[in-house]
């Protein structure tokens, strides 16, 4: 289906050629959720270069800007998720690993955190924990990005360190948010860095670049179920000392 994006029902209005507020900031914060059913609307690349643009703004330690980004849309999209969907049911080994996702031990509260984050998403989505193959088809989904017609996949530079990689998490947030104001929706996915060779034979990316996560872009499918996280306490993770 060929549309014009810029004007996607889905899209809060905006007047045209007006960079106003389209979306009060608290409200992209929590209406941003990683989203696990798209649509196939396609995201026009005008919206794209808008938010990449604007993001370009996130901060970065010395205005080094550790980011690399690649979009894909189109063909060369299909033809990423078709490898990496044969390549993980024909259940390869996955890639080299170049960063630990988790620590091998997830000590408390962190583990229970995550125990609860898989009840709550395998309970969605009616699947029982040790139904293991509906668990490998819900995870599948990851590798045809559950449906979205763009992703993009951001690097980072293996010499740099922990302090660039808190950077490149503040612009894939404020990446994020901005899709929010465009109606737009998206799932950041660890799970690319997995089947990274994959990906980089379709992107050829420079040596010496350490594939982070991709991220799943579109316009939600409501039909899909979806549950909301939670989130701990505000004492749990934050705390005020003085007034
Ligand atoms: C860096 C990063 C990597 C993630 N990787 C994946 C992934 O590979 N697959 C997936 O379905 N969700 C992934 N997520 C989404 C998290 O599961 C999700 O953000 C978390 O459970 C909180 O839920 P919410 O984002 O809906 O509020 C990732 C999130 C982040 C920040």
């Amino acid at each position: 289906m060929s549309m014009d994006n810029t004007s996607h029902p889905d899209r809060p209005k905006r007047m045209a050629g007006v960079m106003e507020a389209t979306m009060d900031v608290y409200e992209a914060v929590t209406s941003r959720r990683a989203v696990r059913g798209f649509k196939n609307d396609p995201v026009s690349r005008a919206v794209l270069e808008r938010v990449l643009s604007a993001a370009a703004w996130s901060p970065s330690g010395s205005n080094i800007q550790p980011w690399n980004t690649y979009v894909l849309t189109g063909p060369p999209l299909v033809e990423l998720k078709t490898s990496a969907i044969e390549r993980v049911a024909h259940g390869d080994h996955w890639d080299e690993r170049q960063y630990q996702m988790y620590p091998p031990v997830l000590k408390s509260p962190y583990g229970e955190r995550r125990s609860a984050f898989g009840k709550e998403r395998y309970s969605a989505l009616g699947i029982a924990r040790e139904d293991w193959e509906a668990r490998q088809r819900a995870a599948i989904a990851n590798w045809n990005c559950f449906g979205a017609p763009a992703a993009l996949f951001c690097y980072i530079d293996r010499d740099l360190g922990w302090p660039q990689w808190a950077d490149v998490g503040m612009y894939l947030q404020t990446v994020m948010l901005l899709l929010r104001a465009e109606g737009l929706h998206s799932c950041p996915q660890m799970a690319w860095s997995q089947v990274r060779e994959t990906v980089a034979e379709v992107l050829s990316p420079p040596d010496g670049l350490i594939l982070f996560c991709g991220m799943s872009i579109g316009y939600e499918d409501l039909t899909v179920s979806s549950a909301r996280t939670g989130r701990a306490p505000l004492h749990e993770t934050v705390t005020f000392v003085g007034g």
